[in-house]
C-alpha cells in the first residue's frame, strides 16, 4: 500500500501527508486537527508564542484531536548580529524604508534591539505537553534537548535546505529530515550556509539526501496535489509536507486577502527576499521585495519584522496589497481547495490511484 512508509510507521499516522507548520498566526488548532483527524500529521508553527501561549494552544489542540500532531519551533529565532547592534545603523536602515511609511501616512516605529531568544523556554513547555512530533528549523537543538525528546518518546524532525545540513541532522540522530526545496513557501531555513547559497530545488535535494543518508525523508516545496506526492515518493521521499495548499484553506489563520492573492494569477510570480523580515523567505513579489535588492543591508531578524509590522497593518487596512509580504510557495498552478478536509480527501484518493 502506497501509504505505509517508514514515516507513517515512525509517527503512527495513516497517510504520509504532513501539513507544514506555519508560524505567526497561520497555524490553527482547527487546521492541525483537520489534517491529523484525516490520518495525516497536523502541525502548529509555534516559534513566536510565549510558553504560556503554547500551553493554551496545546489545550485547544488536545480538545480537537486525539491523533498524533507536531509542534514546530525555530532553533535560532534571533540573529546573532542583533547583539550590540549600533543605534546609528538602526536609524540609517529605518530611513531606507521611510518612503513606504510616508506613502501610507504612518510614522516609523520606535524599535528596541533587546529581543531575547524564546527557544529554550519554549522547549521546556513542549516537553510538558509532549506532542508526538517536535519539528524544528534554522538549526539543530542541543544533544540534551534531542536526548530528552527521545526519552519522552517525542519524534524529532529537522529541516535541511542542502545535503550538508541533512548530513548534520543525521549525525545528530534526528528521526526524520524535511528536505526543504527552493520552491517552498515561507522562510528559507538554511543554517550552515547563508540561504542565498542554499538554493537547491526539491527534485535534486531528495535525491542528494537519499543517496547519502539513511534517515527517512519528508519532501517539502511546491507539492500541492497527488502528482506532486507521487513524484516525491518515487524519488525516495517517505512522506510529503505541504504548506501553501493548506495555508489557503478556510481552516488556516491566513487573512482572506492573503488567500485571495494566492488563488490569483499574481501568485505565479514569487521571489525570495529578506526585505520584509530580515531573513530570506519566499513570498509573492511586491513593491518592497522588488525595490530592495539582496545586497541592501536590512535589520537583523526579527528586528526587520518589527520595523515592517506596522506597515503591514496599515497596508492591509488601506487595501495596499502591493506592500504586503504574502508568503507563498512557488507552485500554485493547481490550487483549488478551500477546505482542508476536502484537500486531504482528494490527496489520499488520487495518490492511491497513482501509486499503489
Ligand atoms: C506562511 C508560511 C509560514 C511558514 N512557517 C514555517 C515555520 O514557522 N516553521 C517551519 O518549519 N516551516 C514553516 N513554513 C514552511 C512549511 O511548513 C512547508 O515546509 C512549506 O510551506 C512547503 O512548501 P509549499 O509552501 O510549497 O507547500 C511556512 C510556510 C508558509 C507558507
Amino acid at each position: 500500500m502506497w501509504n505505509s512508509t517508514k514515516i507513517t510507521q515512525l509517527l503512527g499516522i495513516e497517510y504520509p501527508i504532513l501539513q507544514g507548520p506555519m508560524g505567526v498566526g497561520f497555524s490553527t488548532p482547527e487546521l492541525l486537527a483537520t489534517v491529523s483527524n484525516a490520518g495525516g500529521l497536523g502541525s502548529f508553527g509555534a516559534y513566536t508564542l510565549t510558553p504560556e501561549e503554547i500551553l493554551e494552544t496545546d489545550k485547544a489542540i488536545k480538545l480537537a484531536t486525539s491523533k498524533p500532531y507536531n509542534i514546530n519551533l525555530w532553533v535560532n529565532d534571533v540573529d546573532k548580529s542583533l547583539i550590540n547592534y549600533s543605534p546609528e545603523k538602526l536609524e540609517k536602515i529605518k530611513l531606507l524604508f521611510k518612503p513606504y511609511f510616508d506613502e501610507l501616512g504612518i510614522p516609523l516605529p520606535e524599535l528596541s534591539t533587546d529581543i531575547p531568544s524564546k527557544f529554550e523556554k519554549q522547549v521546556e513547555v513542549l516537553f510538558e505537553v509532549k506532542p508526538a512530533v517536535f519539528s524544528f528549523i534554522f538549526g539543530i537543538p542541543s544533544k540534551e534537548i534531542l536526548a530528552e525528546s527521545r526519552r519522552l518518546g517525542i519524534k524529532t524532525v529537522g529541516a535541511a535546505t542542502t545535503l550538508d545540513e541533512a548530513l548534520a541532522l543525521e549525525e545528530a540522530q534526528v528521526d526524520a529530515i524535511v528536505a526543504s526545496g527552493f520552491e517552498a513557501g515561507g522562510h528559507r531555513a538554511s543554517f550552515l550556509k547563508p540561504a542565498q547559497d542554499s538554493f537547491t530545488g526539491l527534485f535534486t535535494l531528495i535525491q542528494q539526501i537519499k543517496a547519502k543518508t539513511k534517515t527517512p525523508i519528508i519532501a517539502a516545496g511546491g507539492i500541492t496535489d497527488a502528482k506532486g506526492i507521487g513524484a516525491a515518493m518515487i524519488l525516495g521521499a517517505e512522506a510529503v509536507q505541504i504548506g501553501t495548499a493548506f495555508m489557503v484553506t478556510n481552516e488556516s489563520g491566513a487573512t482572506p486577502t492573503h488567500k485571495q492573492m494566492i488563488f490569483s494569477d499574481a501568485s505565479n510570480t514569487t521571489t525570495i527576499s529578506k526585505s520584509l523580515t530580515g531573513r530570506m523567505g519566499r513570498m509573492v513579489s511586491n513593491k518592497i521585495s522588488d525595490a530592495v535588492p539582496f545586497e541592501t543591508e536590512v535589520l537583523p531578524f526579527p528586528l526587520q519584522t518589527r520595523l515592517i509590522a506596522p506597515l503591514k497593518v496599515a497596508a492591509l487596512a488601506q487595501g495596499r496589497t502591493d506592500m504586503i509580504s504574502f508568503w507563498s510557495g512557488q507552485n500554485n498552478a493547481n490550487l483549488k481547495h478551500h477546505s482542508a478536509a476536502e484537500l486531504m480527501q482528494e490527496l489520499i484518493l488520487e495518490t492511491g490511484k497513482l501509486i499503489r
